[in-house]
């Protein structure tokens, strides 16, 4: 594992990207490209080695060449082992490093070796609005994915979250394009740092999972540059990944990795990209379309291997005459590079890694503990206080549910896992009594909820019948102890890759029997644990105690409750909006989801909390939300320039952070910017620059926030390049997207 690297990424450092582009495909680099403040930056993609890379490309057959362009089993494209080139090994996925699945079937490869750290989902890592630790999450999982002996990890999944109900909510980071890219390129930068090839995923627009392999997805350029596609340039261009999967759906018609546009013109051209394509998992739907457009590396769901497009098929079109070799070249040329730059090839001096480290652990707790968002405690009953307690009641499924597993490919083999229920045992004094309870079951069916096509009912009942005994159980639990807390929420088999959920309702009766535990005992705690908005809005109103966390990697457990015991002061923040209703969010009030073969994103660039605020709509919690233990004021906010800034310039915000309360805190500065006169159509505000700070009781701490002018532009559609609109603008310094503190106006030429 190397250091961090905590750089400001310049002009400078983009021109050496492509100073040493000495390949055919050398592209110029956008010169919009936006500086960013303090951002990890990755290596590029060195080009030292194009000449041995011509040499072994001259010693290839046909057949060779098309075995290096497609998976010739579940995880990996051939290698040639006569000319030193070993197979291209790949491993999902963006929670910990998969299990090994069999070379030939989706069935596991029963290995015994093949355990990994679970890290929180991508919900709870972004909800931690800490850069350094998607930095070490990344170097985690990079390090485990090289001890595997794994060249590519196909991570990290960062798809907008335009609909609540996406199955893979949970998986990606957020709802905000700044955030989305502040959390992706420390991950991508932490996994190379292991010599691993990092792939971003889904590229791009791949939000949402009905219908995900064939709809057709039409958005006009300014959306597509401004919402859903900042991350993946921001991938390329600051953290260099080296490679990028493309994704199911379709763009305008041409699917994701037969789009010239999005992988020629945007990836390669404007962007610099020198890696390479690999499609998702039975996403090539041609052979040349697919290759003359840059996809190149095709993979798929199952044998036979010699069937697929870039196979036998590839073969045949190059005798045909229809595919030129120096085409096939150019794309076995991208897999060399990534190749020699991971060191896969002439791997003397490669990380070595390692698993299951107690490190791992113990930075998947950090995460975990940094990821927990307070969203309500009214009458302080949290911290929970030790010299009232002598019973607990500890309520639901969820208390004891596991969630590593699950998901597809996001499922994680794992040989720790604290559930809420063990981390409370863990961190109560055994003077304590834990009373557990199930209170509610799992429940689903074909055609209710969530889209669960495999899993059905047993019985003669419905997903949100409760059962009597344990909700007795449950209530009787609650009544004899001083303290309850309720685990709800959903899991990894209602939340999941391949369906979107149904509605925002909470499954299994959990409503009723919470209300039923909150009556029983009003000192009732709510602890929600899932990676998607739900609609909690009753439930928001009935308790004084809300308490949201994630599925939240191997250390969960102890992480959270360290938060509800005051030994971690809780300070994650929702990476998205938690509506009132799904009418209220953009996708669904402009009825533009799913869409059937098309999915027309009608809210343009209003997402998220865009939306809720430029249209006046009141969410349960906004964007950016989350209390602590402590209180905490900014004082004294400047910028310290009166005149006008110019394109060019970066603003240096600086606020004073005081922690008013009586423990130490963590506090997020969140910094948004409105322009009201604007000659264009605008989000009420925006996302622009944000901090974490750790400040001690009664301290305060000067936090410096760095915003590019360059990153208020807008994409002009029309000039096709990014605009600064010149005059007047307003910065909103806050704790969440609704609680703004401090503004302060300034103007740009
Ligand atoms: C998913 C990808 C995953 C791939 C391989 C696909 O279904 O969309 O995210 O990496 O399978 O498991």
């Amino acid at each position: 594992m190397k250091n961090n690297i905590f750089t400001f990424l310049s002009f400078a450092s983009l021109a050496a990207f492509t100073a040493c582009g000495e390949s055919p495909e050398a592209a110029e680099s956008n010169p919009e490209t936006v500086e960013q403040n303090e951002i990890f930056q990755g290596e590029p993609l060195s080009m030292k080695y194009e000449n041995e890379i011509d040499s072994l490309i001259s010693q290839m057959t046909l057949e060779e060449k098309s075995g290096m362009l497609h998976g010739t089993s579940m995880f990996a494209t051939s290698g040639i082992p006569r000319l030193g080139i070993p197979e291209l090994t790949m491993a999902d996925g963006p929670l910990g490093v998969r299990e090994e699945i069999s070379r030939d079937s989706w069935a596991n490869a029963g290995w015994e070796n093949d355990f990994a750290t679970y890290l929180p989902a991508g919900g709870g890592l972004s909800a931690t609005w800490n850069v350094e630790l998607a930095h070490t999450f990344g170097n985690v999982i990079g390090a485990e994915a090289r001890d595997r002996n794994k060249d590519v990890l196909l991570a990290p999944a960062f798809n907008i979250i335009r609909t609540p109900l996406g199955g893979r909510t949970y998986e990606y980071f957020t709802e905000d394009p700044f955030l989305n890219k502040q959390i992706t390129v420390p991950y991508i930068v932490g996994v190379q740092e292991n010599d691993v090839a990092a792939c971003i995923k889904h590229y791009a627009v791949n939000n949402q999972e009905t219908n995900r392999g064939t709809v057709d997805v039409q958005l006009d350029d300014r959306t597509l540059r401004e919402i859903y596609l900042p991350a993946f340039e921001a991938a390329i261009k600051d953290a260099h990944a080296y490679s990028v999967m493309g994704a199911y759906n379709k763009l305008r018609g041409d699917y994701l990795n037969e789009n010239e546009y999005m992988l020629q013109d945007v990836l390669r051209d404007e962007w610099g990209f020198k890696g390479i394509v690999i499609s998702d998992w039975n996403a090539i739907h041609s052979t040349v379309k697919a290759l003359k457009a840059g996809a190149d590396v095709e993979m798929g769901t199952n044998a036979p291997f010699d069937e697929y497009f870039f196979a036998q098929p590839l073969i045949d079109s190059v005798q045909a005459g229809k595919l030129s070799e120096e085409e096939v070249n150019k794309h076995v040329r991208r897999v060399l590079r990534v190749m020699y730059n991971i060191k896969s090839i002439d791997s003397t001096s490669r990380a070595k890694g390692s698993r299951n480290a107690e490190q791992h652990f113990e930075d998947a707790y950090n995460i975990a503990s940094e990821s927990v968002v307070l969203l309500k405690n009214d009458n302080n009953a949290l911290p929970l206080n030790l010299d009232n307690i002598k019973g607990v009641a500890v309520i639901g499924d969820n208390a004891t549910k596991k969630n590593a597993l699950g998901g597809f490919g996001a499922g994680v083999k794992t040989k720790r896992e604290v559930t809420p229920l063990e981390g409370l045992k863990n961190r109560l004094p055994e003077s304590v009594q834990i009373n557990h309870a199930q209170g509610y079951l799992e429940r689903y069916s074909k055609t209710e909820k969530a889209k669960l096509g495999d899993i059905t009912l047993d019985g003669p009942v419905t997903i949100d019948e409760l059962d009597p005994k344990l909700v007795e159980e449950a209530v009787n639990a609650a009544k004899n102890a001083d303290v309850a807390i309720i685990f709800a929420g959903s899991n990894r088999d209602y939340e999941t890759e391949a369906s979107d959920r149904a509605s925002l309702d909470l499954p299994f009766g959990q409503e009723e029997l919470i209300e039923k535990v909150m009556e029983a005992n009003p000192n009732t705690i709510v602890v929600m644990i899932a990676g998607a908005p739900f609609d909690i809005e009753n439930i928001d109103q009935k308790t004084s105690t809300l308490v949201w966390s994630w599925f939240n990697g191997s250390e969960g457990g102890n992480a959270l409750a360290d938060v509800l015991l005051g030994n971690v002061n809780p300070s994650g923040k929702l990476p998205w909006t938690m509506p009132k209703n799904l009418e209220d969010s953009p996708a669904h009030a402009t009825k533009s989801f799913p869409g059937n073969e098309t999915a027309t994103y009608d809210e343009g660039i209003l997402v998220g909390y865009r939306w809720f605020d430029t249209k006046n709509i009141e969410p349960i919690y906004p964007f950016g939300y989350g209390l602590s233990y402590t209180s905490f004021a900014f004082n004294n906010p400047e910028v310290g320039k009166e005149e006008a800034y110019t394109e060019s310039d970066t603003i240096t915000l600086n606020v004073e952070v005081q922690n008013t309360g009586e423990v130490d805190g963590k506090e997020v500065v969140q910094v948004y910017v409105s322009k009201s006169d604007s000659q264009i159509e605008r989000a009420n505000q925006e996302l622009k620059g944000f901090k974490k700070v750790d400040v001690g009781a009664g301290s305060s701490e000067t936090v410096s926030i760095e915003i590019p002018v360059k990153e208020l532009a807008y994409y002009n559609a029309d000039s096709k390049s990014w605009t600064v609109e010149p005059g007047a603008y307003t910065l909103k310094i806050g704790n969440s997207s609704r609680n703004i503190l401090e503004e302060l106006n300034i103007e740009i030429e």
